[in-house]
C-alpha cells in the first residue's frame, strides 16, 4: 500500500485520559485542514465492536491469555481492511486511541507474552504498516488507577491489580525509548491545560 495519510496513535494506561485529550486532537488536526478519522481499538468497525464485547467483558475471566492476544488481532486485521488502511490510502488522517503498543504493553508486559510471538502477529497483521507518531500519556499506576476507579463498572481489565498496570506502563516506556522517532511521552499527571499545551505543541510540527 502507497500510504499518504498520517497515522497517530494515542496510549497509554487506564486513568491517563486518553479520552479526555481524543477530541481535542482531532479538533486541532481539523481546523489544519486535515480529514481526520477517529477510531479505536479493539474496535473500530462492527465486527470488531463485537470483539471488543468480548475481551472487556468481566464475565470471561477464565479467558487465556492467548486467546486474549489473538482478539486483539482479530480485531486489529478487520480494523485495518476496513478502516485505517482504506483512510489512508485517501489520504485521510487517522487519529487511533490505542493500537498494537497497547498489545505489546498488555499482552506483553502485562500478561508475560513473549516479544516474538506479538512481533510475529504483527507482522503477518500489518506487514510494513506502523504509526508515524505515538502519544503517550504517562501516569504512574497509582494515579491512573485512582482515575479510572472513579468509574462504573471495571471491565476486565480495569479488574487487574496495581502491578499489572506497573508493568503495562514499564513496556509503553521502553517502547518509548526504542521507537524515539515516532514516540512522544507526555506526564500526563499534569493538569489538563498543560497536557492539551504541550500536544498542541507536538501536532503543530506534525501538521
Ligand atoms: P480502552 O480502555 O482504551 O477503551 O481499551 C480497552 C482495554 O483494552 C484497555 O484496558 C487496554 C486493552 N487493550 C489490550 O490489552 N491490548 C490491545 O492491543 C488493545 C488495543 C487494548
Amino acid at each position: 500500500m502507497t500510504k499518504r495519510g498520517k497515522f497517530i496513535t494515542l496510549e497509554g494506561i487506564e486513568g491517563a485520559g486518553k479520552s479526555s485529550h481524543l477530541a481535542f486532537i482531532q479538533g486541532f488536526l481539523q481546523s489544519a485542514g486535515k480529514t481526520v478519522v477517529l477510531t479505536r481499538e479493539p474496535g473500530g468497525t462492527a465486527l470488531g465492536e463485537k470483539i471488543r464485547e468480548l475481551l472487556l467483558d468481566h464475565r470471561n475471566e477464565a479467558m487465556a491469555s492467548d486467546t486474549e492476544l489473538l482478539l486483539m488481532f482479530a480485531a486489529r486485521a478487520q480494523h485495518l481492511a476496513q478502516v485505517i488502511c482504506p483512510a489512508l490510502a485517501r489520504g485521510d488522517w487517522v487519529l487511533c486511541d490505542r493500537f498494537t503498543d497497547a498489545t505489546y504493553a498488555y499482552q506483553g508486559g502485562g500478561r508475560g507474552i513473549a516479544h516474538s510471538r506479538i512481533a510475529a502477529m504483527e507482522a503477518w497483521v500489518q506487514g510494513e504498516l506502523r504509526p508515524d507518531l505515538t502519544l503517550l500519556l504517562d501516569v504512574p499506576e497509582d494515579i491512573g488507577l485512582q482515575r479510572a476507579g472513579q468509574r462504573s463498572t471495571p471491565d476486565r481489565f480495569e479488574r487487574e491489580r496495581g502491578e499489572f498496570f506497573k508493568r503495562v506502563r514499564a513496556a509503553y516506556l521502553d517502547m518509548a525509548k526504542n521507537y524515539a522517532a515516532r514516540y512522544r511521552v507526555i506526564d500526563a499527571a499534569q493538569p489538563l491545560d498543560k497536557v492539551q499545551k504541550e500536544i498542541q505543541k507536538i501536532l503543530a510540527v506534525e501538521s
